[in-house]
């Protein structure tokens, strides 16, 4: 065995709808300054009765059906969330329970935005070590549980969806071909939820405070993000001895449009080679990158032997990469 491959990919929104207008509607804020701030226009809002493992199972049904496979193929199943259906058990136990994945083993990471590119390192790793055969990776959040919908400044980023990919051996060239990971927890202040753990557990007092929301220091957050993802797609390119021209494909978090373009210039790779769907989903975290995927996959954006690059930035901080030959 060479590499590991993704076979196949899905996704899943939710049908509910939330323009920038119906935001007006709600907080002081300006479908104008919205789009020119970060890009996006509308985002998906998950029923009250849809948590996400629920999100989760519809983007993997897609991602089984692709790859002609049944749940009983799955020897692993991996969810990255922030907004798991519970604190416990973990999301991926209650999606291997719906999915009737009787032979997978189940668990969670969590990694904030940079969520399935931790999990795709993971799953590469067991691939390649040869512990497990057929895993499958889920990144499905439902953000809009612990937003403030009377906070402006973080309201107006966050949106519900899920994407899923499963992930095999292949003895061909094609494949993974270099991932990274990273974390600076001096930074966790920057981005979190500060409630419902064990420093700050659900009390009457704690919700009076809207701990079980979440904070951002969008401004600093924003500064950090566009350093260590610039550096990163530097880094990347070089190590693997590739000019930005041999990118067909650059698959970004989307966090803000402002983030993606200052990456872009810096590489010098134009806007036509980049998935962009934050303006349709707003931020949807761990579920992002394998959501403009599967997109990519499924409009032909994405060919064999292409090289596609995705990166992540989150919470943690944590920020990924994965170089991808299709
Ligand atoms: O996914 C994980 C990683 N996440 C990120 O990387 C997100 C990073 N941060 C961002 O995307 C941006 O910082 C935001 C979009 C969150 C904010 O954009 P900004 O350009 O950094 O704005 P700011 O926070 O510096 O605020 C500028 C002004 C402020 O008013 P004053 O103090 O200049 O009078 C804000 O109060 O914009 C005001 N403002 C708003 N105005 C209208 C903040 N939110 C809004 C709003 N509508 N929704």
């Amino acid at each position: 065995m060479r590499r590991s491959r993704i076979v196949s990919t899905g996704s899943y929104v939710p049908e509910k709808v939330l323009t920038n207008v119906d935001l007006e509607k709600m907080v002081d804020t300006s479908d104008e300054w919205i789009i020119e701030r970060t890009g996006i226009k509308e985002r998906r809002i998950a029923d009250e009765g849809q948590a996400a493992s629920d999100l989760a199972y519809e983007a993997s049904k897609g991602a089984l059906k692709d790859a002609h496979l049944k749940p009983e193929d799955l020897d692993l199943i991996i969810v990255s969330t922030v907004t798991g259906d519970m604190p416990f058990p973990s999301t991926a136990c209650i999606l291997q329970d719906k999915l009737g994945a009787k032979k997978a083993t189940a668990f969670d990471i969590n990694a904030a935005c940079s969520g399935f590119l931790y999990g795709l390192y993971v799953a590469d790793s067991f691939i390649k070590s040869g512990i497990h055969k057929r895993i499958l990776i889920v990144g499905t959040e439902v953000l809009s549980r612990i937003t403030d919908w009377d906070d402006r400044t973080t309201c107006i980023l966050f949106g519900d969806g899920a994407g899923a990919s499963i992930i095999e051996p292949s003895e061909e060239e094609r494949g993974i071909i270099s991932m990274h990971i990273y974390s600076d927890g001096s930074m966790w202040d920057l981005l979190n939820m500060p409630g419902g753990g064990s420093r700050n557990p659900a009390s009457k007092n704690s919700i009076e405070k809207g701990l079980h929301f979440i904070k951002m220091k969008g401004n600093e957050t924003f500064k950090v993000a566009v350093r260590k993802l610039e550096d990163l797609a530097v880094k990347i390119l070089e190590e693997n001895k590739l000019e930005p021209s041999q990118i067909s494909l650059l698959i970004p978090h989307q966090a803000n449009l402002r983030i993606i373009q200052a990456i872009v210039e810096r590489l010098g790779i134009p806007m036509d080679k980049v998935c962009i769907n934050i303006d349709r989903y707003g931020n949807t975290s761990a579920a992002s990158i394998p959501i403009a995927l599967d997109e990519a996959v499924r409009t032909g954006k994405v060919k064999e032997g292409d090289y596609i690059l995705l990166e992540a930035f989150g919470g943690g901080l944590t920020w990924a990469s994965a170089l991808i030959k299709w």
